[in-house]
């Protein structure tokens, strides 16, 4: 017996014998729905990750071989690409190329003008404007990258092709 009234199964009758009107929620009843809702979260869990199973893990790396723009968008001296993380070096018509990813653990390195080297501020590494490493725990120097005309006259930067110190690409 409930404070209502009699409580035969899941129908509340009130002391007279009509039917509860307002819907009371038994202990039984919300356990029986958390139960439930159990039950569809982890068939839901399953059948999203049977799903993903079918969805290649693929990692997308962004092209080795990328136009940077036509020769005369880049002024003399030296010009930071950040969406390639590439520094392009432009004496005259010649170009060269020098990736701006610290040999040691992959930090961006930063041109440092007055002292014409690049410095890597994760750990001290310091390259020389050649990319020589200097100082620092960077393993090995900063690479260069091979260089091309695209057919609409953009210079193409290669990552895959790394080229020696002395590179340089005329226009
Ligand atoms: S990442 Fe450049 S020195 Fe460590």
């Amino acid at each position: 017996m409930s404070r209502q009234g009699y409580d035969y199964g899941k129908i509340l009758f009130q002391r007279d014998g009509g039917p509860v009107k307002d819907k009371k929620i038994t202990r039984r009843i919300f356990l029986g729905i958390i139960g439930k809702l159990s039950i569809l979260i982890a068939l839901l869990a399953e059948a999203i990750g049977a799903i993903r199973a079918f969805i290649p893990q693929v990692l997308y790396e962004p092209p080795s071989k990328f136009k940077i723009g036509k020769p005369d968008d880049f002024p003399a001296g030296i010009s930071f690409l950040p969406e390639h993380k590439l520094y392009i070096f432009r004496e005259e018509d010649n170009f060269h190329a020098i990736s701006a990813i610290c040999t040691h653990l992959y930090c961006v390195v930063d041109w440092k003008p007055d002292q014409k080297e690049f410095y890597c501020s994760c750990h001290g590494s310091i390259f020389s404007k050649d990319g020589i490493n200097l100082t620092g725990p960077a393993p090995s120097p900063l690479p260069w990258f091979s260089l091309s005309h695209a057919p609409d006259g953009s210079l193409v930067v290669d990552s895959n092709q790394i080229v020696n110190v002395d590179y340089k690409f005329s226009v």
